[in-house]
């Protein structure tokens, strides 16, 4: 493989054959067993459908292991959807959140030696030969710095920046395809936002200065936490941040034995979105369970920390949009789809013709959604199938021909969180929990107690 830079033409091939033979199997698979079903009993076919997912989702993770790159981060997101995805995948995906084989050693000495420009054994007093995780585009070492501090060391993999090239080629050529057939759908926008965003995720620099910003916007409360970087260690592949030994956000059991309400580190997490998203206008984009610690309360009767970690994926929303958001959240609060309609319109949202009855269509539909979702903090896979029957037929009576880049990325953490929700098996009001910061009457930070949450069972 090449080390760094550019892919030759035959690896590219490689790749696009072993992603069209996998997903291939996987689909002809799906439709033997929809056509087996018709002819078994149902409890049988349960089973068999069972199966049948557990094989394909560990096919798409040799792949993913295999080819690494951008395939894997989107294996990464669908393994985190415990929401909408069947359990068989949220298993077996789930797993590549942090433990993708990692290089060896001499490798990651070169590296670092390379951008630190001193002797691994001078840089740090203590250096973890296996890594503590290794994710999609960087491993992690522990180790500690001359004078005795803990830390993890983030390292890029060195031939991560010519797989990003390669399957972003790979995958616009896949959606124009895809774009070509189903006409009324263009998944472009989501691409050129892929685009931009994953390249500037290969600067370390860029992400620790990133971590910094949003870590200001919690100085005040002391349930949320953002590793601090040390900018000596610390260039463009190589980032050092202060290690945290906490509990991962999606570990349910380590969570209980630790004695961690659930549902305050839930009710924590959107208040910190909110903080983010309405206040700031600058978030945190990526807020799957690899990247979300969990502190146990350190007192009795005090409130868990929730830690931020991996700043890779941030996106500052311009001013306007921010202004915009809001807008729409109100007109959502209220239960007024005429101006959702209209805020869509500022917000960027395009329809091939008569824009305003479409938009006032889905707004109607948005709306009676997020009622039945009030209490929920995940997304109800049967409202989700009601909407998924609606939604088509709207778009293809008149499609939507350009969404904003920033709504795909807020949708994408809504989704996280979504995900999330269920995993932690937690309900949360949303409302009373975005009202405050949707009409800019923040509460007073900070707040270690839930303002009214139930948990399930
Ligand atoms: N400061 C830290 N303390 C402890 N563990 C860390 C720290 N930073 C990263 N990790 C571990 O390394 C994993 C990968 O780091 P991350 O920054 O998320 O990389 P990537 O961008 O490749 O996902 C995390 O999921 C976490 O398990
Ligand atoms: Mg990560």
């Amino acid at each position: 493989m090449a080390q760094r830079g550019r892919l030759s033409a035959s690896e590219r091939l490689f790749r696009a054959r072993r992603i069209s033979v996998t997903f291939g199997r996987i689909y002809l698979g799906i439709k033997t067993n929809q056509w087996i079903a018709r002819r078994l009993a149902p409890r049988d076919m349960k089973r068999r459908w069972s199966r049948f997912n557990r094989q394909s989702a560990w096919s798409i993770y040799d792949t993913a292991i295999d080819l690494r790159g951008m395939i894997l981060k989107g294996c990464q997101f669908v393994g985190s959807r415990a929401d909408v995805m069947p359990p068989e995948y949220v298993d077996v995906l789930s797993q590549l959140q942090d433990r993708v084989p990692a290089h060896p050693i001499e490798v990651v000495r070169e590296l670092v030696e390379d951008e630190l420009d001193a002797p691994l054994e001078r840089l740090f007093e203590s250096f973890s030969e296996e890594p503590i995780a290794a994710a999609s585009l960087a491993q992690v070492h522990d180790a500690t710095l001359p004078g005795g501090r803990r830390v993890a060391v983030k390292v890029q993999y060195p031939e991560i920046a010519g797989l990003v090239r390669s399957d972003l080629a790979n995958l616009k050529a896949l959606f124009r395809a895809v774009g070509f057939v189903e006409r009324d759908f263009d998944l472009m926008p989501l691409i050129t936002e892929l685009g931009e965003h994953v390249p500037r995720e290969l600067d370390f620099i860029h992400e620790g200065r990133n971590s910094e910003a949003v870590a200001k916007f919690f100085e005040g409360r002391d349930d949320i936490h953002v590793p601090s970087v040390h900018w000596d260690y610390t260039t463009a592949r190589v980032l050092v941040t202060d290690y945290v030994d906490g509990i991962k956000i999606s570990d349910r059991d380590a969570l209980s034995a630790a004695g961690v309400d659930r549902a305050a580190v839930m009710q924590t997490l959107v208040e910190a979105y909110c903080e983010q998203i309405l206040v700031h206008g600058l978030f945190h984009a990526d807020p799957h369970p690899g990247n979300l610690m969990v502190l146990p309360p350190e007192q009795e009767d005090g409130a868990p920390r929730l830690v931020f970690i991996d700043f890779g994926l941030t996106k500052q929303l311009p001013p306007a949009f921010r202004e915009t958001v809001l807008h729409f959240a109100a007109a959502l609060l209220q239960g007024d789809p005429a101006r959702m309609a209209q805020a869509l319109v500022d917000l960027g949202f395009e329809t091939r013709e008569d824009p305003e009855e479409a938009l006032l269509s889905i707004s109607t539909l948005l709306l009676e959604v997020a009622k039945r979702l009030r209490h929920q903090t995940w997304v109800d896979p049967a409202v989700v199938r009601e909407a998924g029957e609606e939604l088509p037929k709207l778009i293809r009576e008149n499609p939507i021909v350009r969404m904003p880049g920033h709504v795909v990325l807020l949708g994408r953490v809504i989704a996280l969180l979504s995900g999330l929700g269920h995993t932690l098996g937690v309900r949360i009001d949303m409302l009373r929990t975005i009202l405050p910061y949707a009409m800019g009457q923040r509460p007073a930070p900070p707040i270690s107690k839930p303002a009214r949450t139930a948990e399930r069972d």
